[in-house]
């Protein structure tokens, strides 16, 4: 029986997690989703071209990979709908090795709604929430009055649909939420909600599958399987900056019950990081940048959000964050993106530990979102010069190496290797 490997993003995101899964892809069999859901947005280029992902797994564009969306996803099936289309667009006939678990839970429109009421009722303690529903799925999910994709099948599917709508609509408009006036891609609740209906078309072509006993026969017969992580580690509904942080567990733990595997059966732990750091949405981020880096960083790290455009917000590489997100998850190895993004800086700061009212620390505390937390930053001599056509880990810039060394050192844990271009061909391994 073989182990379940696990890449997981150790900031807020978009560390380019979708990027090394391609990359990793050719020594796996199965690449699986276990959370989250179109809340994500996984870029992946090659040839040329760029693909975002939110629903499927980044093993798709590999025809003889298996892609299972997990237990642990929330499938809106417009959305995946969309996805689909774009691949099938592209020539990716997704039926062929797409597998989608029956428990995973439906994201209905009114979840997308009381997503925008919730946000709306938080008034200035809004989370930045992608509004795709997250949230409220995984609350009825909790709360046992969810849908999952099995129930699709069930003859008494859209009285239960109508049941969790009507139950949304009156909580909706009990918050003061005008209804009437709420549009999802320009549509009303009802209109969206036929394109919904329709798109679920699309999803019953796919294979429905009990997940569980699917994967754990994959690692019976000695597949090689790659559970892809979406949102991050600092995100995570438990160990993150609470309340802003997304509504499942993101975190190596995450895997056990978003595709139903024991944890004995968890192989290496890959943990993805930006050389540097960024966050989109709302909640604590000590090592902003306001002033003119955090802006070039921006624009020359192209910190936009996949899934909507929000600019990220920039700042230095946060060590102590880093560490707490290797030792919740077991990292067993570390990917180093877009260090290339900071090539013309003439010094790159490392935070190494907080300084909260006038004492330092190393420990992400409870207080994270209340209290003033100051990062002890060390400087480190930029490297000043383009990595463009260095194919070699060994010939990356010695100030540059001599950086990545820091963070093995800081964190404890081995880098395995280094992204320096957003191709699929520019992944250094050490
Ligand atoms: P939600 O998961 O859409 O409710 O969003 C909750 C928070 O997580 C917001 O701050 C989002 O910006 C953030 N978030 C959700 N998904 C992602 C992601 O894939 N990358 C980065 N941030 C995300």
């Amino acid at each position: 029986m073989t182990k379940i490997d696990v890449l997981l993003g150790l900031q807020w995101g978009d560390e380019g997690k979708g990027k090394i899964v391609d990359v990793l892809t050719p020594r796996y069999d199965v690449i699986a989703r276990f959370q989250g859901g179109p809340n994500a947005g996984h870029t992946l280029e090659f040839n040329g071209m760029k693909h975002v992902l939110h629903i499927i797994p980044s093993g798709i564009f590999h025809e003889d990979k298996i892609n299972l969306i997990g237990n642990g996803v929330l499938i809106e099936p417009r959305i995946f709908r969309q996805e689909i289309d774009e691949l099938t667009a592209k020539g990716v006939d997704a039926t062929r090795n797409l597998v989608v678990s029956k428990k995973a839970h439906l994201i209905l429109p009114s979840h997308r709604m009381m997503d925008a009421a919730n946000e709306q009722a938080k008034g200035n303690a809004k989370i930045g929430s992608t509004l795709k529903g997250i949230g409220p799925a995984y609350t009825d999910k909790i709360a046992r009055t969810g849908l999952r994709v099995g129930d699709m099948l069930a003859e008494d599917f859209i009285e239960r649909y109508g049941q969790l709508k009507r139950q949304h609509l009156l909580m909706a408009r009990a918050m003061g939420f005008d209804v009437e006036q709420f549009r999802i891609d320009g549509m009303t609740l009802g209109e969206y909600e036929q394109v919904w209906m329709e798109s679920l078309a699309t999803l019953k072509r796919f294979r429905f599958v009990n997940s569980e006993y699917f994967i754990n026969r994959c690692l019976q017969e000695d597949k090689k399987v790659l559970a892809e992580g979406a949102q991050a580690m600092m995100l995570d509904i438990d160990f993150g900056t609470y309340p802003f942080v997304t509504s499942s567990n993101t975190i190596t733990a995450g895997v056990c019950t978003g595709l139903g595997v024991a944890p004995s059966t968890i192989g290496k732990v890959m943990g993805i990081t930006k050389a540097y750091c960024t966050r989109v949405g709302a909640g604590p981020f000590p090592t902003e940048l306001f002033d003119e880096t955090g802006s070039r960083l921006c624009e020359l790290g192209h910190e936009y959000g996949a899934t909507t455009g929000r600019p990220r917000r920039c700042g230095w590489i946060d060590l102590p964050a880093l560490r707490y997100a290797c030792m919740i998850n077991g990292v067993t190895e570390l990917y180093v993106t877009k260090p290339d993004v900071m090539n013309d800086f003439e010094t790159v700061n490392m935070c190494t530990a907080y300084e909260i009212e006038g004492q330092k620390t190393d420990e992400i505390p409870f207080e994270y979102n209340t209290v003033e937390i100051a990062p002890l930053l060390t400087p480190y001599k930029g490297w000043q010069q383009s990595l463009a056509g260095i194919t070699e880990y060994n010939a990356l810039p010695a100030n540059l190496k001599n950086y990545l060394a820091a963070i093995e050192e800081q964190t404890g844990v081995r880098i395995a290797a280094v992204s320096i271009s957003p191709d699929r061909k520019d992944v250094l391994f050490k």
